[in-house]
């Protein structure tokens, strides 16, 4: 059952799709208290006012039980379960994604408890919302938006993935990458040239190393001007994209939110004549620097702006380009010229004479503070309908219009085939359109860890198409953490990997043991179909492609609390090894599980374990574990999985991009239950129809075993499948 209470008169965010009628009884569970004087930010936290926050905001409050685990809120710091810290949905442009903090790229406001009493929450609200989720008061769950007008529903339904599921079906159902987007991604900002790129693509073909495409970051632009491709840098860019295609790679260039103000730059000019761009109070164009020095910002909550900006992705399309990833849309500013005004203006009031300490850390922060400043996104208006909105009303609205804007002009000009599409900045609702990533991390072992955590908590809110900078955006990666980080993320639907400028380079190939990297990679293209099957099923159904065990073994009072192993679809589950100099990870396993060990090439058969020899020669290793506590060894270039009881796991042989791999010839490998059964699906389409039909594309795949013990294989297509078949 879902709930919709409403409060004041609430902006319309089209997060939600399905029309629910108004409660007019009390909110259940949660206290909802209109104008509270109460703050429950006691001693050490203080209301965020710079952000709009007053004590004259209503305050919504639940008493957590000691057991209660609270999941959701996507892109965020810390565990899986938020219990003990505070968060604030304000998208940010923050590239340290320290314990610290409490915001994030995203503003993904759905949370559950779960509990004696379970049940789901989402927080419709553009603006900022304060969510102290026991950081205050370990027992209590306190919820402020930065204004009165919301909606709120309260999601009840019988089981947590029952509860997302719902979430998920009002919100409407995820975006849909093209197949080619589960290959691997290799990316840099720096990459300055044609040239460059060739070399990128080379390296990788000349190592046997699989790849499907190369991002283009800021530097294929003139100036960084939106839309335009530098001459120089590109000549011909229509042929070198046709290029790159006959070597089965795609281009992927980066467009940012704000556009360059230069006379005689086309965009810019049409912008300026639309009056497609945010304003000031006085009606002028608002001015921030971001990277291409002074720009302004399409007014993406506007849909005529909408429809004008998302027509420019159709210069590139037309170009061969099929996916682009939107960048610096919290958006982003680096300056505001009101800011740099009152910096200078207290500079020169500033008293050189009397420097004291306080004085010092007054005089140095006049400069250091002058990004991404509240006070900036409360100097632009949007216009909506007929109304003009201030920018910090909305703040968290931009980012998903500037990818719905993207989305919309897909549908226009390439109707037929997806395209690939990724954020920096999200709400609830832009799962609709498009992918996120999660921004600037670091090359550090705590944000691989980050990454496994932040897989399942985006998936509740919608976010499929997901993934982190693998080996780490900025400082400089190492071998062992790039290694170690590939192996998770060979998992992750997005599997790009990406880094800042100036940073080391981290590219595959950059390092010694090279067939360690190529065995990794490879070993996404092996699981490749299998993969996109289980992201297409989860994203057709509203469900879940990574989940904690707590969705699958509720009854476990241990499973419950794993935070560093997850679930992939119905059959497999993942203990990444995650620590530095770690040789292997303790696995708790709730149930008797398979484990099946991909080796390096030349590694042997550890003692205890079996080899199982691929169709392609490949062997792996494979070990009954029982249920409970495992210590594992797992070298650097190995990954281990567990294959479920009943379940069963598909895989090919690996190739050096998506459109070369063999998928009517395929090794499976089952592990049957107790009744001497195994099942699957595996779902099959063209990997680029943008109505996918889950019924049609979907084939089962039936194991049963006879009283001789022969196994036979019921599959409703054509594949040739190579059968490893095992009973626990
Ligand atoms: C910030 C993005 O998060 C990063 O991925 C990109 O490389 C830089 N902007 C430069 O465009």
């Amino acid at each position: 059952m879902v709930r919709k209470f409403v409060y004041g008169k609430p902006l319309e965010t089209e997060a939600v799709l399905t029309a629910f009628e108004e409660c007019e009884e009390e909110l259940p569970f949660l206290l909802y208290e209109k104008h509270s004087e109460v703050s429950p930010d006691t001693d050490s936290f203080s209301l965020p006012t710079e952000l709009g926050f007053s004590e004259k905001n209503p305050l919504f409050t639940y008493s957590m039980k000691p057991d209660d685990i609270i999941y959701g809120l996507g892109e965020a710091v810390r565990g899986i379960n938020k219990r003990g810290w505070r968060y604030i949905s304000f998208c940010a442009d923050d590239p340290d994604h320290t314990e610290s903090k409490f915001s994030l790229y995203g503003a993904h406001n759905f949370l559950m408890i779960l509990g004696e009493v379970s049940f789901g929450l989402f927080f419709d609200f553009p603006g900022a919302v304060l969510f102290d989720i026991g950081a205050s008061d370990y027992d209590r769950l306190f919820i402020r938006p930065s204004g009165n007008d919301l909606t709120v529903y309260v999601i009840e339904r019988e089981s947590p993935l029952e509860i997302v599921r719902e979430f998920r079906n009002m919100t409407g159902r995820s975006y849909l990458p093209p197949r080619w987007a589960f290959g691997f991604q290799q990316s840099r900002w720096g990459y300055q040239s044609a040239d460059d790129v060739r070399q990128i693509v080379q390296e990788y073909r000349n190592n046997h190393i699989p790849l499907d495409s190369v991002y283009l970051d800021i530097d294929y632009m003139t100036n960084y001007k939106d839309f335009t491709i530098d001459k120089h840098k590109f000549p011909a860019f229509p042929s070198f994209v046709t290029e790159m295609k006959k070597d089965h790679i795609r281009l992927v260039p980066i467009i940012d939110a704000g556009v360059k103000i230069e006379d005689g730059y086309d965009v810019y000019e049409e912008g300026i004549a639309g009056n497609y761009f945010c304003k000031r109070k006085d009606g002028s164009d608002f001015v921030a620097g971001v990277w291409p020095g002074i720009t302004h910002f399409p007014d993406f909550l506007n849909k005529d702006a909408r429809k004008w900006f998302g027509g420019l992705y159709a210069r590139l399309l037309s170009k061969g380009i099929e996916g682009f990833w939107n960048d610096m849309n919290e958006p982003a500013i680096f300056y505001s010229e009101e800011g740099v005004k009152n910096a200078w203006d207290r500079l020169s009031a500033f008293d050189e004479t009397s420097l004291d300490v306080e004085g010092f850390f007054q005089l140095t922060g006049i400069f250091t503070q002058l990004s991404s400043q509240p006070a900036d996104y409360a100097r632009f208006y949007h216009r909506v309908g007929r109304k003009n909105i201030r920018h910090d009303k909305v703040h968290n609205l931009y980012g998903y219009n500037m990818t719905r804007a993207a989305s919309e002009a897909f549908d226009r000009y390439s109707p037929k085939k997806r395209i690939l599409l990724f954020s920096r900045s999200s709400y609830i609702g832009m799962h609709r359109y498009g992918g996120i990533w999660t921004g600037d991390n670091h090359s550090w072992w705590s944000h691989l860890l980050l990454n496994i955590k932040m897989m399942p908590s985006l998936n509740m809110c919608g976010f499929l198409y997901s993934g982190a900078d693998i080996g780490g955006f900025g400082s400089d990666t190492t071998q062992d953490l790039l290694l170690r980080w590939l192996a998770f993320g060979l998992f992750t639907p997005l599997m790009r990997n990406h880094s800042a400028i100036g940073t080391r380079n981290q590219e595959c190939f950059r390092f010694g043991h090279i067939e360690s990297f190529r065995n990794l990679i490879n070993l996404r293209y092996r699981l490749l179909p299998f993969l996109y099957s289980e992201f297409m099923k989860a994203a057709l159904t509203d469900s879940m492609y990574f989940r904690t065990l707590l969705f699958d073994y509720p009854q476990d009072s241990h499973a419950i609390h794993v935070e560093d192993q997850l679930l992939l679809g119905d059959s497999l589950m993942l203990a990444p090894v995650y620590e530095q100099n770690a040789v292997g990870r303790y696995v708790y396993l709730p149930e008797d599980m398979l484990l099946l060990r991909f080796l390096a090439p030349a590694s042997s058969i550890p003692e205890g374990e079996n080899s199982l020899s691929l169709q392609d020669g490949a062997v792996i290793s494979t070990k009954y574990c029982t249920a409970g506590h495992h210590y594992l060894p797992v070298a650097l270039d190995e990954v281990i999985v567990f294959l479920r009881k009943g379940h069963l796991l598909l895989l090919c042989a690996p190739a050096e991009a998506e459109e070369l791999l063999n998928t009517e010839e395929l090794d499976l490998v089952a592990v049957l239950d107790d009744a001497k059964q195994a099942r699957g699906s595996f779902y099959v389409d063209d990997g680029f129809c943008k109505d996918p039909n889950l019924e049609e594309n979907l084939v089962q795949i039936q194991l049963e075993s006879a009283a001789d013990g022969s196994v036979f294989v019921h599959a409703g297509n054509t594949c040739t499948y190579h059968e490893h078949v095992f009973s626990l």
